[in-house]
């Protein structure tokens, strides 16, 4: 069987979530253990710059999001991870990139087409606050993606859209240039749950409704007690699958633990001891990460050693692959 390369980036905006650990991290460290799977997972942090301007803000996150991915387990001897701006390929790559995609094409990239809708709703110029990073964000992808070979790239339906623009733009500079890139696809795990929010709706930096991964106890029960629920009594019985309550309860439990919860709700649990449980589950799975996470942020040296030893290997795939696409596009020493 040939091996899996699996590779996906986290664009370094904001505090990690339940939402990013349920859908993207956990996931990720399980298969990274998997043999015959190799997995490249990096900060994507000059996509942050598309739409964040706060220099403090993509720093934080930045040390967040590695904190995260260390605290909670990644083996970083086996996977490779790293921080995009620390590979200079990957710039290099997306100019090449840029001459080989079709405007037209990423006139259809979902990010850019909102924006000139909303402009348009607004009556507003249609490339009115678009910058041009915002539309080659696509580009900036699939350079991320092609320069490392992936095969296969673990995102949310939204991102599916760019992996095909990374496919059609590797087959026409294929078709020009030669068999140099490698087609990645697209692995959307559809067990995978999209993990509800306070107000029930997909838990997301910009609904506003997260719950952060890796706050206090203190904070970690506060935010569970603003999960929305109903009016219904203790002794009434409740819905399971309505309520966000149990299905945050469900991407932690085992399939036993959410068993017997969808029996409690039926015999009419009373919100404030199904939350109590709900903050005991949660705080005994990732309790002991947190204290990991804490130590990690408040030595931010070792962040940065893993990080640096992480781009010294992603280069070593980098860069003798950006030789190959530098001389079979014509730039080359004269020597
Ligand atoms: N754009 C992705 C997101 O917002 C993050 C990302 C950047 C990414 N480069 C990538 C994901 C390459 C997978 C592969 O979620």
């Amino acid at each position: 069987m040939p091996t899996k390369r699996v590779l996906t980036g986290i664009t370094t905006t904001g505090t990690p979530h339940l939402g990013n650990y349920v859908g993207a991290i956990a996931p990720c460290i399980e298969a990274s253990k998997e043999d015959r799977t190799e997995s490249f997972l990096f900060l994507a942090d000059y996509h942050a710059l598309i739409k964040c301007q706060d220099p403090a803000l993509v720093r934080q996150s930045s040390l967040e999001i590695a904190a995260t991915w260390l605290a909670l387990g990644l083996d970083t001897s086996k996977a490779v991870f790293y921080r995009q701006s620390d590979i200079p390929e990957i710039p290099e790559l997306c100019w090449i990139l840029s001459c080989q995609a079709a405007k037209g094409l990423m006139n259809r990239a979902h990010a850019y087409k909102a924006a000139v809708a909303d402009n348009e709703a607004k009556s507003a110029d249609p490339d009115f606050g678009v910058t041009m990073g915002l539309f080659n964000y696509p580009v900036l992808m699939a350079a991320d993606i092609l320069m490392f070979s992936a095969t296969h790239v673990p995102v949310g339906k939204d991102q599916i859209q760019h992996i095909e623009m990374a496919r059609d733009i590797a087959s026409r500079f294929n078709h020009h240039y030669g068999e140099l890139l490698v087609l990645p696809e697209a692995v959307v795990d559809q067990e995978t749950e999209v993990l509800q929010g306070l107000d029930g709706r997909k838990m997301s930096k910009s609904y506003g409704n997260t719950i952060p991964l890796f706050d206090t106890e203190k904070k970690l029960k506060k935010s569970i007690n603003k999960i929305k629920t109903n009016l219904l009594e203790p002794g009434e019985p409740k819905d399971p699958d309505t309520s966000p309550v149990f299905q945050i309860w469900s991407a932690f439990a085992s399939a036993s633990e959410r068993d017997s919860m969808r029996k409690e709700f039926e015999q009419g649990i009373a919100w404030g001891e199904a939350k109590k449980r709900l903050f005991e589950l949660i705080d005994d799975r990732i309790g002991p990460a947190r204290a990991r996470y804490e130590a990690l942020l408040a030595d931010p040296a070792i962040i940065e050693q893993e990080l640096l030893a992480g781009a010294q290997k992603a280069r070593a795939h980098a860069t003798p692959l950006m030789q190959k696409i530098r001389k079979a596009v014509g730039i080359q020493s004269m020597a």
